[in-house]
């Protein structure tokens, strides 16, 4: 790869891009697709390390967190669709760490899960990612080493693949939304980590939530725009709850990938799981002076992103009439006639009644694997990384994975380096079982409330060992992880 001369290299420098005011808030680098001809993206350099930030807004004591560039969220790395991302990971933290590209379909040598496909980066050291991203849309990256602690710490950035002909927008806006646990001197309660209690539950879900690192964003909008919306939940836990009033939007996307039609927002409401990402497109078509709101819902009812529609001259005469429909990325279709299934038992957590779980090889009462191991939860009867895969298959098997809940707990199931399509989804009710419409959509987690069963399909086309685990990441660092692995 060409090294870009240093003069292109700070004009789309990541790193340090343009800092866009908005309303007396500063929000991190937006960029909307320039025109630029299809370059290798400039190579980038992470540096995980400790930072200061606003979360609770300005004029309000600021709290210590980690982040990229010691910054939350970090950089939004931009590229286009094929092109080969460079990174440098420069390990600033007092911790070892990883860069995992969550969504990404990649080289599983550069998928960043630490034990697995590589070792963890320890403090001072440094490690080079380089991969070719073949799918557009919008992603993430997060360490893969105590994810649960180094994450609710503020590691986390988007990293967004441009379509080659993206569509046509006003403004392409991207937010990353965050649940912190803050002590009242706005401090981080890193007290609170690592509690087993929690981890037995619903995993560590805080008091404070922020969009983009600050308690709200608010641009204001001309009427008759168009905006693209990327949404990604990066908390540790908590499944969002989004509810969208004073405009109409479309889904296009979810976890990155095109849905095969734009479809509204059902009275606005919007589930975003942990690891979650939807890409909305949003009509600015209310009356000049009044508000488009996302607010979250799950608990305090908080304004999270605001848009105020401007009194002057409406952007055009109408809302725009230009197709929403990204173009399809290349994910092959399963054939599921010729498919093998495979079953994952869920089971642990607080009410579970799992009595004992294998760790290491040896079976172990589950006050021990507690108590010594923080364990409390398992994947078919064996808790936390096991010696052997899941399942081992063949290069462009069509392989379906049935998850049973048997946890009172939802779980975010996410598979590394493919994207699946649910099959079905089965709620036990105490009328029966019943079973939930589902999409066609692709995604690279999936939620299941506690109970229910959910078959998903996928072809196995990416040669390597890649985790399936809860991303509810006190869940996962207590036992909900596994791996499978795809033959050359
Ligand atoms: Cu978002 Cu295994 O990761
Ligand atoms: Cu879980």
């Amino acid at each position: 790869m060409k090294r870009p001369p240093s003069g292109g290299l700070s004009r789309r420098s990541f790193l340090h891009g343009g800092v866009a005011v908005a309303g007396g808030l500063l929000l991190p680098p937006l960029r909307v697709p320039s025109p630029a001809h299809a370059t290798p993206a400039p190579p980038v350099e992470l540096r995980p390390g400790k930072g200061l930030a606003s979360l609770l807004g300005k004029g309000l004591p600021r709290t210590e967190i980690w982040g990229y560039g010691g910054q939350v969220p970090g950089p939004v790395l931009r590229l286009r669709q094929g092109e080969t991302l460079s990174a440098t990971l420069v390990n600033d933290l007092p911790q070892p760490t990883t860069v995992h590209w969550h969504g990404l379909r990649i080289d599983n040598k550069m998928d960043g899960v630490a034990k697995l496909t590589q070792a963890a980066v320890a403090p001072g050291q440094r490690f080079h990612y380089r991969f070719t991203v073949p799918d557009a849309g919008t992603f993430w990256y997060h360490p893969h080493n105590r994810s649960w602690d180094q994450m609710a710490r503020g590691l986390y950035g988007l990293l967004i693949v441009e379509e080659r002909t993206p569509p046509q927008v006003d403004r392409d806006l991207a937010f990353a939304i965050d649940d912190w646990y803050l002590k009242s001197d706005a401090s981080f309660d890193a007290d609170s980590l690592g509690q087993l209690g929690e981890w037995a539950h619903g995993g560590r879900t805080g008091n404070v939530l922020t969009v983009n690192g600050r308690p709200e964003a608010r641009l204001s909008v001309a009427r008759f725009e168009r905006l693209r919306l990327r949404l990604a939940n990066t908390a540790n836990a908590r499944i969002l709850q989004l509810r969208l009033q004073g405009g109409e939007a479309w889904t296009i996307a979810v976890d990155g990938q095109p849905v095969a039609q734009p479809r509204r927002l059902r009275n606005g409401h919007l589930i975003l799981p942990p690891a979650g990402r939807v890409d909305l497109m949003l009509d600015i078509t209310g009356t000049p002076g009044s508000q488009v709101v996302i607010a979250e819902v799950s608990d305090i009812r908080l304004p999270l992103i605001r848009f105020d529609i401007d009194r002057k001259a409406a952007k055009r005469a109408g809302p725009r009439q230009d197709s929403m429909k990204l173009p399809p990325n290349p994910i092959p279709e399963p054939d599921l006639a010729n498919a093998l299934t495979f079953t994952l038992d869920m089971t642990g957590g607080a009410m579970g009644g799992m009595r004992s779980a294998i760790y290491k090889g040896r079976e172990m009462d589950l006050r021990e694997l507690a108590a010594k191991h923080n364990l409390i939860w398992a994947f078919n009867g064996v808790a936390g990384m096991p010696d052997k895969p899941f399942f081992s298959v063949r290069k462009g098997q069509t392989v379906v994975v049935k998850m049973l809940n048997n946890t009172a707990w939802p779980h975010a199931m996410h598979f590394h380096g493919h994207h699946v399509r649910v099959l079905k989804h089965i709620r036990e009710t105490r009328a029966g079982r019943r079973e939930l419409a589902v999409t066609k959509d692709w995604r690279d987690s999936v939620l299941l409330e506690r109970g229910e069963e959910m078959q998903v399909a996928f072809v196995a086309d990416n040669p390597g060992k890649w985790m399936l685990h809860c991303h509810m990441l006190e869940h996962q660092a207590g036992g909900m992880m596994t791996w499978f692995e795809v033959i050359a």
